[in-house]
């Protein structure tokens, strides 16, 4: 996607041909800022403090962290001990563990000297794939929108509603969530996107945001318990989100707060789709309660960053000294409050039955 008129990816590798640069998302929206990654320890790091973030973006960036490892050492015992520093730094978007698969399929059977040669060719691949997969969902999700508008009066935007960011930022490009709404704008359809700013990290109000407004598309920022009160005035005719985890039975695990808006939605009757590639389904899981949810640190509740006149940015406590904190970063909204799933395959109910159908190879 564009910014500023320039056409960005949210990882490339850099001019030297193994280190790899990414768009520092702690940076955003009051800095755009280029971050460079030249070991694993920096991959592990960006991964760790959401300088990346975003379940496709964290599995691609631990694929790069595995070729400069691999740069290094290309044993089995560092294939071994690196993939498994990258996968803890974030339990739950499943993209981690799966990248780290393919990197390990890729290279394990060959011998030592051509081992970094086929990880990074395998890393490029899984970034270039990331964008013709959420490019997919996008043309999916656009069916959806596409027959919402239609029953509208000439000229009245569809009102999407989504929470935290899994727009082209959270990928390689085009984004999952927002990737229909890209399209549908581009398409001249009027959207309009409710963006909730999703505390702690404030992801929507700080990167969702920022993104559709680099691309044109109106939107409003909400608190994040705005939503109930906006379906309830039939001010959102859909519930567009994204996933960490989607367990084989369609149980999905996404950001904070994420549960409420499907609960709010099925009350007041808003269809609420989950948009995600083949890459998000955890097929060794049949109940989203048995997903592990990040723990983060009591500060990202306790302190806001933000930007004062001058531009410089500071960070604020919000709280009296002392009060202790909790700080779930995810939750689970199980397959019942979900009306489909969009995938880079087509659009499913999000159950067992919906998911085989799509993947019937691994049904
Ligand atoms: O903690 P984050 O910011 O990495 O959480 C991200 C989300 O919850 C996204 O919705 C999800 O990863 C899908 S990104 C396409």
């Amino acid at each position: 996607m564009k910014i500023d008129g320039k056409h960005y990816r949210t990882i490339w590798l850099a001019a030297d041909g193994w280190s790899v640069e990414v768009i520092d998302q702690t940076k955003l929206p009051h800095k755009f800022e280029i971050a460079s990654l030249k070991s694993v320890e920096d991959a592990a790091h960006a991964i760790k403090t959401m300088q990346v973030r975003g379940a496709p973006l964290i599995g691609v960036t631990a694929a790069y962290g595995l070729c400069m490892a691999l740069r290094d050492d290309p044993s089995d015992i560092s294939l071994d001990s690196e993939i498994a520093f990258l996968a803890e730094q974030r339990p739950t978007a499943v993209n981690l563990r799966w990248a780290l698969d393919e990197m390990r399929t890729a290279v394990q059977n060959l011998p030592y000297d051509k081992r970094v040669e086929a990880a990074y060719a395998r890393a490029a691949r899984m970034a270039d794939e990331d964008v013709e997969t959420c490019r997919l969902i996008g043309e999916h999700g656009l069916k959806i929108i596409k027959e919402i508008a239609a029953k509208k009066p000439p000229g009245e935007p569809v009102n999407v509603l989504t929470h935290c960011n899994a727009g082209w930022i959270a990928c390689v490009d085009w984004g999952t969530a927002t990737a229909p709404v890209y399209m549908a704008h581009d398409a001249g359809i009027p959207m309009h996107v409710w963006v909730d700013e999703t505390r702690p990290r404030n992801q929507g109000a700080a990167l969702t945001a920022f993104e559709l407004g680099s691309h044109g598309v109106p939107h409003t920022i909400v608190v994040d318990n705005a939503g109930g009160h906006l379906m309830q005035h039939g001010r959102v005719d859909l519930v567009i989100v994204g996933t960490d985890r989607v367990t084989a039975n369609g149980d999905v695990a996404n950001k904070i707060g994420t549960y409420l808006k499907a609960l709010a939605a099925k009350d007041t009757g808003v269809p609420f789709y989950v948009a995600l590639p083949h890459t998000t389904i955890d097929w060794t899981l049949d109940d989203g309660m048995k997903i592990e949810i990040e723990e983060r640190g009591k500060d990202e509740v306790l302190k806001m960053p933000g930007r004062l006149k001058d531009g410089s940015v500071v960070v604020v406590e919000i709280a009296a000294p002392g009060s202790p904190a909790a700080n779930p970063a995810f939750d689970v909204t199980p397959s019942r409050l979900v009306t489909g799933l969009i995938t880079e395959r087509g659009v499913a109910p999000s159950t067992r039955e919906g998911l085989s159908k799509l993947y019937p190879e691994r049904a």
